[in-house]
């Protein structure tokens, strides 16, 4: 009979927690897709800890930058354009990893929704690709490594900077990073007490969803970090990134955050060329991104 019980608890839980996991990469991550180019950029596609990766800027250069892109992944023009900037203008080295293997979510493909699509490319194996890149890239001598993620890449750069893989960090309109990214959850065995304390109790759902989700999460962020976001966001909502930044500096981490008014997620990266305000707007996100490399890591180094 208990069994039973937990067993129907479970499968409501998955259920639960993959619709918690849409909710937050709703449709605004879909908007504006770019046309992709594989020959876009200044720079040149090689082979960085076994994934394919745009890389711009000096390569010997003992500071690098990881781009962490959207669900249009590396070959997006706007990103490799962004590549460019930061390269160009700080002379770093900036790695933009295919952390798709070259199937970028298509929004033309009807017979794969996102849901389906996000089973074959989590974060979390995102996260587990770019500690390789990072390891190759120390192997290499390179000294500091920065991290700036969009939208879904947001997520893997917070997990990057839980670890200390990265010296700072710019989430920019990032996707499912929650409170528990930024303040750190219970320990494993604190969730075991929870359990047995509230076994009957509805709270039981939201206990085996984290335990699902992500047991990472007991984790918090560490290293400097700015968070750019839009005013108009569901996933990323301007009240949230607030309280982020209450929490982070309670946590004395070094912050910068940034609500961009009249726009939407995903505005730093799939704006339109001919958008005056849009790329106003996305310019100044950029820049941002920028200053707070050079304030925060590059002066540190
Ligand atoms: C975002 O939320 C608002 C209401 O809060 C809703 O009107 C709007 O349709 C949502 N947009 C998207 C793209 O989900
Ligand atoms: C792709 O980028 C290359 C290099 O910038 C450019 O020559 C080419 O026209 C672009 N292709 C498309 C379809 O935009
Ligand atoms: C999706 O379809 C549109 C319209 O036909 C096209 O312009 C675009 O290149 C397609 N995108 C992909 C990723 O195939
Ligand atoms: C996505 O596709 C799967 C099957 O491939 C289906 O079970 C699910 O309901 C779909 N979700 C949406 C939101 O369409
Ligand atoms: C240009 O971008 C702004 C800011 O993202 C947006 O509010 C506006 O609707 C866009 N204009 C057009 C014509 O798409």
């Amino acid at each position: 009979m208990l069994r039973m019980f937990t067993i129907v608890l479970h499968l409501v839980c998955v259920i639960l927690c993959l619709q918690l996991q849409q909710g937050v990469s709703g449709h605004q991550c879909l908007e504006h897709p770019p046309n992709l180019n594989a020959t876009s950029g200044a720079g040149t596609v090689i082979e960085v800890g076994g994934l394919k990766a745009y890389v711009t800027g000096p390569s010997n250069s003992e500071l690098a930058i990881i781009l962490a892109s959207d669900i249009y992944g590396f070959e997006a023009p706007n990103l490799r354009k962004i590549a460019d900037k930061v390269a160009s203008n700080a002379g770093f080295n900036v790695v933009v990893p295919d952390f798709f293997y070259g199937d970028p979510y298509n929004p033309n493909n009807t017979q794969r929704n996102m849901t389906d699509w996000l089973r074959d490319h989590g974060t979390d194996k995102g996260f587990e690709d770019a500690k390789r890149v990072i390891a190759a890239l120390k192997k290499k001598g390179v000294s500091g490594i920065g991290a700036a993620g969009f939208c879904w890449g947001g997520k893997v750069v917070a997990e990057l900077s839980k670890g200390y893989y990265t010296e700072a960090a710019v989430l920019l309109h990032p996707s499912r990073v929650t409170l528990d990214d930024i303040k750190g959850t219970a320990s494993l065995t604190q969730f075991t007490v929870e359990k047995t304390l509230t076994f009957k109790n509805i709270d039981i759902l939201k206990v085996f969803c984290n335990r699902q989700s992500d047991l990472r999460q007991k984790e918090l962020i560490k290293t400097p970090i700015a968070i750019l976001a839009a005013q108009f966001d569901n996933g990323t909502a301007p009240e949230l990134m607030k309280q982020f930044k209450e929490i982070l500096s309670t946590n004395k981490i070094d912050n910068f955050v940034k609500i961009f008014p009249g726009v939407s997620h995903g505005w730093t990266v799939r704006y339109k060329d001919d958008n005056v305000t849009a790329v106003k707007s996305a310019n100044e996100a950029h820049q941002d991104m920028l200053d707070w490399f050079i304030t925060t890591y590059v002066q540190k180094t």
